[in-house]
Order: structure tokens, then C-alpha cells, then sequence
């Protein structure tokens, strides 16, 4: 089949990738030139694992091809997926902060483009996240600036794709929805998925959209739960990690439910869909309180987790920090939102004097987002950090470690190198543990003499 895919982020170039590799013809369009341009010169401008070898091999076979044309886009495809950006955008006089609405600024860009060169009877599949309706309102923009009488059907096909793990996903979908409410595009859309006949889901349109942002909301009243009861835990002696382990074990719940506690949720995905799906539901007069709780309770846990450093630690001015994992989650190169981010952010404004960072993947993306904060503070981020390129480099001579992202690669880390690291062998300088990810197994950093705190594990520390 012919494939293109307009917007070439994360969604779109793993979802074009793939479609090459199952033997498509696909271009990846995207407004962003430098990013078209490195594409063409067999550079990968994200960090996502398994891809850039993807790429590299359909690129040189000619499957794949990249343009900042969305004529040519258009005009190449019989399906055509929309995989430009939906984010959160603060809904004017309101009085809820909470209720931002999804910017579909980038869709119905999309939609009068494909209605401007579409030449032959296509089928137009949005696959970012969007509000439900958007389909119909993707349907209108495209009749009306349509000026030929072709053909089109609007399907959702949303994407489920977890950044660092975004080719395992589409390689092995838990399941692919399929939303349209005219008939003629099922067969072609099960014929492209044809891999993974059970695992399709056809339904309407708005159901399609719907059940994907249904979905991430879920996601995330499910964190923000383990949140609230870490809290508890941090005041009862109960340990979250085990009070999650109990809840998993129930069938109905399940080994992979989202009850890690931490934190909070970051990404380009869980803070925007929650805030859209908050939305959708203020717009249809009906309530949805809990969806607002679930985002002050993301909001308030990075503070809750600094009033646990600043009780702690006592005195910032004097002391180093070193904050491991900078990107939203592990194995990406992506910030947005990134809960460990705003950690650091609030460090820096605490008077932090130095703070070493490490990071995989993300340097690069962590010091391009600081600055962007240019002197918005009165001071430049960037100065007060110091980048590491490795683990042990950024937890050597320093007070204070903090941990914010998930990383097998902070689990190897061993009590005792950690400790003599930190403290430059003086054994008795204190060394202070912030875990906002549970990594580090607490009996074990206590018998090293370390203070410790970690979410929601308040007995281990005595
Ligand atoms: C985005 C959405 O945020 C997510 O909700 C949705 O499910 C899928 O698309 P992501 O791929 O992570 O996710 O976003 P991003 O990496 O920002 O990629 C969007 C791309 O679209 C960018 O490269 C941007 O340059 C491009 N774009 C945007 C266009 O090509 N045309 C436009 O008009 C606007
Ligand atoms: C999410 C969806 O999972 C995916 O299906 C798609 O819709 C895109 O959005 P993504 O944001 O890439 O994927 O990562 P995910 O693994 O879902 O994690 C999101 C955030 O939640 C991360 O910041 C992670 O640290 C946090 N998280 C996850 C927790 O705090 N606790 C958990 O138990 C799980």
C-alpha cells in the first residue's frame, strides 16, 4: 500500500517506519526542516530504541522516503495518518486552571491540505490523540475546502505507543482500534493490520477516540492512586511498594497495572489527555471531579517529594546535588513534562549552588529545554548545572543524589562504590538519598550509613 504519515515525532516516524518494514511504500512528512533534513541524511532526530536501525534499513531499500511537502504526501498515499502534535492548551476566561483544551490548530491544518491536493479517493486516519469528534470535524474542514468531488473516509486508528518502547508496541500491539462510521474503509485497514487479526477492535468513530483517551486517563487515576497512598504509607509505616504488590497479585487489577508510585506522570501524553479529557466533559456539562484530583495530585507530588528534601537536608546553599534521569521516563531522549525536570527546575530556584545531572539520553534535550527558560527565573539554569556523561562521574563529591526516573542502569549501582563516590572516601561526611523512583533496595543503603528516603517506604529508615 501507499502510506504517508503527516508529522514525523515520535508517533509518526515509529508508526511510518514500521509500515515500511512490513513492506509499504511510505513517506514521513513533517513541517520541520531540520528534522527532514537529517532524516534524508540517515540521522535519527529522537532517541527511540530499535528505531534508527528500522529506518536504516527501509531508507536504503526506498520504502521509506521523507518531505516537508504535504503536497507530495498527500498526493503519494491511498492512506494518509495524521501524526501532527495535539497539546494542552489553557482554555481563555476560565476560572479552572485545569481545563485545557487539545489544540487541534495542527489536525485541521492537515485536513485543508489533504482536501486541497487529495487527487484520488483516499482514507484519511487520524492517529494522534484527539478529542472525541474530532473525526467529524476533520470530515467537515475536508469538504469544505474541498473543490473536486473525490471520495474520503475519515477513520481513528489511535496510537498506543509507550516512548522507549514505542517499535515493541507496534510489533506486538495489545490492540489496534479501528473507528469509522461508514463501512467501505474496514477491509484496507484490516488488510494493513492483517498480522494481528485478533487483537482488532472495529468500532464508530467516537468511540475509537474516545476509549484511547479512556484509556490514558485511566493510566493515570491508577498513578495518581499509588501517589495518594504513598502519602498514607509515608504516614503509617505501611510500605507502597508491597501495598501495590498485594493490589497486582488480584486478578482483576493485574502484574502490569500502573500502581508505581513516584513522583507523578510526565510525557507529551498522560498531562495532556487527562487535561483534554477534563475538558471534554466540562463541555458536555457533565462532572468529572476525579479526573481533576488525579492532576493535583500529579501537580502536588513533585512538591511534596521537595518539603521531603528541604526536611531532610535542612540548608541547600551549602551542598551538592547530583539528580539522575532527566527524561519523562527511561530510554528516551524526551523531556516534555518530565517530572525529574521540574525537581531540578525547583532545586535551581532553592539556591542550589551546583547540581551534577546524568541522563542516557536526554543532555542534549534537557539543556535545549533550560534554555529555553532563558532568565525567566533571574538566573540561567544552565550555569548552575554541571553535565555528567556518566553515572559515576555525576555521583562522585557530592551531598545530596536524587533519583527521578526508572533505570535498570541506576538499580546496578552498588551501596557501597555509591557511598565511598559521593563522600570522596571521607566515611564521615553524610551522603542523602532521594528516591522519586523506587530503585535502591533501602535496608541495604541504610547499612551503608546513607540518609534515605524513598516514596512511600517510611519503615524501612528506621
Ligand atoms: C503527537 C501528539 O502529541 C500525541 O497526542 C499524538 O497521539 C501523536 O502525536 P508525538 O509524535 O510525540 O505525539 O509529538 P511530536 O514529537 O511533537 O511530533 C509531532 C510532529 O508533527 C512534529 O515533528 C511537528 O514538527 C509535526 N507537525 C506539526 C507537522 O508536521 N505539521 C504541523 O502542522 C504541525
Ligand atoms: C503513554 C501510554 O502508556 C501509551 O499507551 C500512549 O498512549 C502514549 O502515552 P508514555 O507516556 O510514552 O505512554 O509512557 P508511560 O510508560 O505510559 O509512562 C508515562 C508516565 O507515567 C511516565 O512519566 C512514568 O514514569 C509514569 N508512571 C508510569 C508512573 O509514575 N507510575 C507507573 O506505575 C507507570
Amino acid at each position: 500500500m501507499k502510506i504517508s504519515t503527516i508529522g514525523s515525532g515520535y508517533v509518526g516516524l515509529v508508526t511510518g517506519a514500521i509500515f515500511s518494514e512490513w513492506g509499504h511504500e511510505v513517506i514521513c512528512a513533517d513541517v520541520n526542516e531540520s528534522k527532514i533534513e537529517k532524516l534524508k541524511q540517515g540521522e535519527v532526530p529522537i532517541f527511540e530504541p530499535g528505531l534508527k536501525e528500522l529506518i536504516d534499513r527501509n531508507r536504503t531499500s526506498g520504502r521509506l522516503k521523507f518531505t516537508t511537502d504535504n503536497k507530495e504526501a498527500v498526493e503519494h498515499a491511498d492512506i494518509i495518518f495524521i501524526c501532527v502534535g495535539t497539546p494542552a492548551e489553557e482554555r481563555i476566561k476560565s476560572h479552572d486552571q485545569y481545563l485545557k483544551r487539545a489544540n487541534l490548530t495542527y489536525v485541521g491544518k492537515v485536513a485543508r491540505d489533504i482536501a486541497m491536493y487529495i487527487d484520488r479517493p483516499k482514507i484519511v486516519v487520524d492517529k494522534s490523540t484527539v478529542p472525541v469528534k474530532t473525526g467529524e470535524h476533520v470530515e467537515k474542514t475536508i469538504k469544505r475546502y474541498l473543490s473536486k468531488d473525490i471520495p474520503f473516509w475519515v477513520v481513528s486508528n489511535p496510537e498506543f505507543l509507550r516512548e522507549g518502547q514505542a517499535v515493541k508496541d507496534c510489533l506486538d500491539p495489545d490492540r489496534i482500534v479501528i473507528g469509522c462510521n461508514q463501512q467501505e474503509p474496514f477491509k484496507t485497514m484490516r488488510e494493513l493490520y492483517s498480522r494481528f487479526p485478533e487483537r482488532i477492535i472495529e468500532t464508530n468513530i467516537w468511540s475509537a477516540e474516545l476509549g484511547k483517551l479512556a484509556a490514558n486517563g485511566f493510566l493515570a487515576i491508577s498513578i495518581s492512586y499509588a501517589n495518594i497512598l504513598a502519602r498514607l504509607c509515608d504516614k503509617t509505616g505501611a510500605d507502597v511498594g508491597q501495598v501495590a504488590k498485594i493490589m497486582k497479585a488480584d486478578r482483576r487489577i493485574g502484574p502490569k497495572a500502573f500502581l508505581n508510585a513516584g513522583i507523578g506522570y510526565g510525557g507529551s501524553c498522560f498531562p495532556k489527555d487527562v487535561a483534554a479529557l477534563y475538558n471534554i466533559f466540562s463541555e458536555e456539562g457533565l462532572d468529572s471531579q476525579l479526573l481533576k484530583e488525579v492532576m493535583i495530585v500529579n501537580d502536588t507530588q513533585v512538591e511534596y517529594f521537595i518539603e521531603k528534601i528541604k526536611e531532610e537536608v535542612w540548608t541547600v546553599g551549602d551542598k551538592t546535588f547530583s539528580v539522575l534521569g532527566l527524561a519523562f521516563k527511561d530510554d528516551t531522549d524526551d523531556v516534555r513534562e518530565s517530572r525529574g525536570l521540574e525537581v531540578l527546575k525547583e532545586l535551581c530556584r532553592m539556591g542550589a549552588p551546583k547540581i551534577k545531572v546524568y541522563d542516557k539520553h536526554a543532555l542534549e534535550t534537557t539543556r535545549e529545554e533550560l534554555e529555553r527558560m532563558g532568565m525567566k527565573d533571574g538566573f540561567d539554569y544552565n550555569e548552575k548545572l554541571l553535565y555528567c556523561d556518566t553515572v559515576n562521574e555525576a555521583c562522585s563529591d557530592t551531598d545530596v543524589l536524587i533519583v527521578a526516573s526508572e533505570s535498570n542502569e541506576f538499580k546496578e549501582i552498588k551501596p557501597y562504590h555509591l557511598r565511598k563516590a559521593m563522600t570522596n572516601g571521607e566515611m564521615n561526611r553524610p551522603s542523602w538519598i532521594f528516591e522519586g523512583r523506587h530503585t535502591f533496595n533501602p535496608t541495604e543503603m541504610l547499612k551503608e550509613g546513607f540518609i534515605f528516603y524513598s516514596i512511600g517506604r517510611p519503615f524501612e529508615r528506621k
